[in-house]
């Protein structure tokens, strides 16, 4: 048990050295730009000003990582506190807004994150064939690996919905009223 801890702090500490190395090392390129909130698009405040831009972007931690469950049910799934903790029990637990966090996991609160995108009830969407048909989370949610603030990219409207399904027949994509409309 006790080595197995051990074990286990070892690879974060690998894992977290890794980063940083990529983070001190990483020569800033042209496609790590952040890219700005368009105008008009939606991006509600957060309690927390986490950025896309810097996980998924610079330390690039895949997308499912966090979003775990994109690939197997409806929902993609926002992560819980204890999966930020997996890296900032270690990195930086001390810094604003990081402390914020932590404060969160030891009081056993889960963070408020408001909610992006919210497609009335009615209508059934489903993660799971969507990106089992190989499509990318970008394709849908835009250049997120860039974003400082998470937006709305796509108005996800019933005709945005139906367009991409009528390119996409080839595919399997249907156009009936109930395909959406259970
Ligand atoms: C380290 C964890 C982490 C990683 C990696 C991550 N996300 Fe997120 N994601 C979050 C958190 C936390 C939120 C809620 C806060 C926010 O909206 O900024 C979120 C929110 C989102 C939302 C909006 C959800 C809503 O409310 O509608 C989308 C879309 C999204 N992420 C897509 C992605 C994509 C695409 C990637 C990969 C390019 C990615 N995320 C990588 C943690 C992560
Ligand atoms: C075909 C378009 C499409 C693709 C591809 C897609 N999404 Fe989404 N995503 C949506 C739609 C539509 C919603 C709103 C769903 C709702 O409100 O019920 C959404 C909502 C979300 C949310 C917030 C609600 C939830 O489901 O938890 C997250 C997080 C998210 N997407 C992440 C991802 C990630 C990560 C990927 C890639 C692995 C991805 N999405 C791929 C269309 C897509
Ligand atoms: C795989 C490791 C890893 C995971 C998982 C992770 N982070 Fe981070 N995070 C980092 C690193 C590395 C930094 C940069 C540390 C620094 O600047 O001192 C960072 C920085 C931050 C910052 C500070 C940004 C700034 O502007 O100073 C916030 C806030 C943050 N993370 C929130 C989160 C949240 C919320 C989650 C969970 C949804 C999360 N992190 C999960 C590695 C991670
Ligand atoms: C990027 C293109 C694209 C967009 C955007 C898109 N779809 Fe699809 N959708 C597809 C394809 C392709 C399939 C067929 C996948 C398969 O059969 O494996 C599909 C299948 C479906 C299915 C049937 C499979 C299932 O999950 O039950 C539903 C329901 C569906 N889409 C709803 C929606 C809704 C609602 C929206 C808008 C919020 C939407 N789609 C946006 C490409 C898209
Ligand atoms: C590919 C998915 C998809 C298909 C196919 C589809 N819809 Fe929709 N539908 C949606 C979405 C998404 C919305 C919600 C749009 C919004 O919130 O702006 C919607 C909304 C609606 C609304 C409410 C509109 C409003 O203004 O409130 C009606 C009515 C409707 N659909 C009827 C239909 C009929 C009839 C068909 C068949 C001809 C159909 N839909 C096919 C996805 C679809």
């Amino acid at each position: 048990m006790r080595d197995k801890k051990k074990l286990l702090s070892l690879m974060c500490f690998l894992l977290v050295a890794g980063l940083l190395g990529f983070v001190v090392i990483g020569s800033p390129d042209q496609s790590s730009r952040p890219v700005e909130v368009p105008f008009g698009k939606y991006a509600p405040k957060q309690p927390i000003d986490y950025s896309h831009k810097l996980h998924a972007g610079d330390l690039q931690i895949e997308c499912q990582f966090c979003h775990t469950y994109a690939r197997r049910s409806r929902s993609a799934g926002i992560p819980a506190v204890e999966q930020c903790m997996a890296c900032h029990t270690m990195i930086s637990p001390d810094k604003e807004p990081i402390a914020k966090i932590v404060k969160a996991y030891d009081e056993k609160e889960p963070i408020e994150w408001v909610k992006v995108h919210d497609i009335p009830d009615y209508v059934y969407f489903s993660h799971k064939r969507h990106v089992n048909a190989g499509f990318e989370c970008q394709e849908c949610h835009g250049p997120v690996e860039k974003m400082e603030v998470l937006y709305r990219e796509a108005p996800m409207t019933m005709g945005w919905c139906v367009n991409c399904h009528q390119d996409n027949r080839d595919k399997g994509a249907q156009l009936d009223c109930w395909t959406c409309h259970k």
